[in-house]
């Protein structure tokens, strides 16, 4: 027999941790629903076309894609993150701007596997399209670190920086191309073949010998024009008005290539080295156009699901819910007590769980226990001759009697109703 298994880079998520999971989208769904964003849900996987836009010198394009040929001859490719897609829905769909939405679900990238590091990972995320106005900026970025402080994160730091507009993201590359040029021989072959693509994507080098280049690199923001320093100032006091403290690194880029002017970056400083990247956003001014729309100013940021809950982990917050049902019930004479009761109780609205195979009362119990229930409705011979149940409050050690027809009545006495 074959043994079959996960594919390297994925993983199932069982419970509690699916619950965990869960929770976490919820908590990110009443954060951004507050402040105004529409849930859209875009196809996992598109036309490659869509997400070449990302850039063709990026490693999500040229290494990681998972793309292939269906048998109507389409190239297609499973979407490596949701910007693209949400901004082909915006040109195939022209909804009236401002168009705020927000997304969750899983991105597709063949990179290495290691802790943090998945083939197959989820992001929440929001993006706004139509608006330039550096409130905006800020709203994207306040909402990301109010969702972070929602989940209990504390040791989270944010990068920012501008990129300036497509026309000074150019000079900044060529001024680097330059640069690096000069101090080639000490560079390193990997950031060597990389210059030779894109210019920008070395200053992303974590390694030694780059670094001690890149230290000395021309920062862009000494080349953008005063339209986008006046942005970046104007994103930077909106932050300060809302007390959201950043540290300005000249040297982020991201790795993706549409973005312009405002970037930025979250960082847990409770993670290892490797993964520390929880999230990140910025603008993209040009992906609608790119895209075959009208100019349309975008922005918006997208956070790793399991690597924002590594950090969770690595902090002590947002631990897994605790499961729950309102009743379990023991029926050690035939089932059928237990199976038309179970039933009754969901009907009004309870949530109620059983053990079957006729189980001895002991295991039954220990059902109950591993169930979350916080009362357990025991139906023995006794019970069933004097149409009643026994009703156990779970670790209270006690029982009573309750007349069949007063169950209901009673359990609400436990419970907050569930949805009917
Ligand atoms: P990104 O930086 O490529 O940006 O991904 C955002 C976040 O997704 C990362 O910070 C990280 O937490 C998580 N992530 C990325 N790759 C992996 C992986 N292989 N395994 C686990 N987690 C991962 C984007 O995707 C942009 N679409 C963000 C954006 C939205 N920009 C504007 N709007």
């Amino acid at each position: 027999m074959a043994d079959f298994k996960t594919s390297p880079g994925t993983r199932d998520i069982l419970s509690p941790d699916s619950a965990r999971w869960r929770a976490f989208q919820g908590v990110f769904e009443s954060t951004v629903e507050a402040a105004g964003y529409d849930y859209i849900i875009p196809p996992m996987f598109e036309d490659l076309d869509v997400f070449l836009r990302l850039g063709e010198a990026t490693d999500v394009v040229t290494k990681e894609m998972y793309d292939f040929h269906d048998k109507g001859g389409r190239h297609i490719a499973l979407r490596p993150e949701q910007t693209a897609s949400v901004c082909r829905a915006f040109v195939e769909h022209r909804p009236t701007t401002p168009w705020k939405v927000w997304y969750s679900g899983p991105n597709f990238r063949y990179e290495k596997p290691q802790q943090g590091r998945y083939r197959q990972f989820d992001q929440v995320g929001i993006e706004a399209l139509g608006v330039d106005d550096a409130f905006l900026d800020a709203e994207v970025i306040a909402l990301a670190a109010k969702f972070y402080s929602a989940l209990g994160l504390r040791k989270i730091e944010l990068s920012i920086n501008s990129l300036g507009d497509s026309g000074d993201r150019d000079k900044y590359a060529k001024k680097l191309s330059e640069y690096f040029a000069k101090h080639e021989s000490k560079l390193t072959a990997e950031s060597k073949a990389t210059l030779l693509r894109n210019p920008l994507r070395v200053l992303d080098s974590k390694r030694e010998p780059d670094q001690e280049i890149i230290i000395g690199a021309p920062a862009i923001r000494e080349t953008i024009s005063n339209e986008s320093r006046e942005h970046f100032e104007a994103v930077l006091s909106a932050l300060d008005a809302l007390k959201i403290s950043y540290k300005i690194n000249d040297r982020l880029v991201r790795g993706l290539d549409y973005y312009r002017r405002t970037t930025f970056e979250f960082v847990s400083t409770a993670l290892e080295a490797a993964h520390t990247a929880i999230g990140g956003g910025g603008r993209y001014d040009g992906l609608v156009e790119a895209l075959g729309g009208p100019p349309t100013a975008g922005i918006g940021f997208a956070l790793g699901l399991d690597r924002t809950l590594l950090a969770c982990d690595a902090e002590s917050v947002f631990a897994a819910p605790l499961k729950e049902v309102d009743v379990f019930v023991v029926d050690t004479v035939d089932g059928t007590h237990a199976h038309e009761l179970c039933h009754q109780i969901r009907t009004h609205g309870f949530s109620a769980d059983r053990a079957y195979d006729l189980r001895s009362i002991k295991a039954q119990m220990k059902a109950a226990d591993r169930s979350g229930a916080r009362i357990a409705l025991i139906i023995g011979s006794n019970e069933v001759e004097n149409e009643s149940v026994m009703l156990r409050p779970m670790g209270s050690g006690e029982q009573y009697v309750v007349p069949r027809q007063d169950i209901l009545n009673e359990i609400a006495k436990y419970t907050i109703k569930t949805n009917i």
